[in-house]
């Protein structure tokens, strides 16, 4: 059994390592849809089904907790998935809760009435799908009041990750930006709402420029799932660690060593 981490393709990678950075000692079983990739051109019930099949995938594998490290996925499934009932013993968690308590400097478990916090104007960048699902709004509003949200849904960006194109990922990064500012000239901070979006953080901070505090989830998640761990240690487990993929084993495993800077071998799924 090991901590399953989902993702439609390579982005999840940034969640996993920060999370084997913290959990030295946790197993995970990776997966990711790169043959579905990306999700975020998708619609909602498309996305909801395709992540519900990885998730019960990962669960019959023996992952009791499946980690969506997919703010499409979170976005789109997340809910779907909790209120439809999951299996007993099995628990699959997003990455919007974390950020947004970093945000809003609540504590895990804080379910006390919204409050003011000292960050007012927030940029968000993420998918068409997740800025679409304003699901980030939503939670935020159940935690703070007066913080105005501009979001900008950064198409074509995660493609060209995927594709390893990386000169054309940091030109889109950086013509988001521009229109970002065009909508809200002064962001204080800056949400990078999809995980493939910290393997492109530097272009962001760059283009946003050293006044504005860039948010991104790998390192938030990663401490609140040792937080959650350490209150369900029943949920971690040992063996059947890897890398499993919907796609091309090889291509993937390229892909994911040139980003990780380290051999990643994948699976076919
Ligand atoms: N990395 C994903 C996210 O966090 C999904 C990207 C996609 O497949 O479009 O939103």
């Amino acid at each position: 059994m090991a901590v399953g981490i989902f993702d439609s393709g390579l982005g999840g990678l940034t969640v996993l390592e920060a999370a084997q950075a913290r959990l030295p000692q946790v197993d995970f079983l990776y997966f990711g849809d790169s043959a579905n990739a990306p999700y975020g051109v998708r619609d909602a019930d498309d996305v909801h089904k395709l992540t519900r099949a990885c998730v019960e995938s990962l669960w019959a594998r023996g992952c009791d907790l499946v980690i969506l490290a997919c703010n499409t996925a979170s976005a789109a499934a997340l809910r779907r998935m909790q209120e439809a009932g999951v299996p007993p013993g099995k628990r699959v968690l997003g990455v919007f809760v974390p950020l947004i308590e970093a945000l809003t400097e609540r504590r895990w478990g804080d379910n006390s009435p919204p409050r003011e916090v000292a960050v007012k104007h927030v940029a968000l960048f993420a998918t068409p799908a997740t800025v679409a699902s304003r699901a980030f709004q939503r939670e935020l509003a159940f935690r703070a009041i007066g913080v105005d949200v501009e979001a900008q849904a950064c198409g074509g960006v995660v493609d060209a990750i995927e594709d390893g194109d990386m000169i054309l990922a940091e030109a889109l990064v950086r013509s988001h930006v521009d229109a970002l500012k065009r909508k809200m000239p002064a962001p204080e901070a800056a949400i990078l709402g999809c995980t493939h979006y910290p393997l492109m953080d530097r272009t962001f901070q760059t283009a946003l420029g050293p006044d504005v505090k860039v948010f991104s989830q790998a390192d938030l998640v990663a401490e609140s799932l040792a937080d959650y761990l350490a209150r369900y240690p029943q949920m971690a487990g040992s063996g059947a660690p890897g890398y499993l993929t919907t796609g091309d084993p090889a291509r993937v495993s390229d892909r994911a060593t040139q980003f990780l800077r380290r051999q990643i071998t994948f699976r076919a799924a």
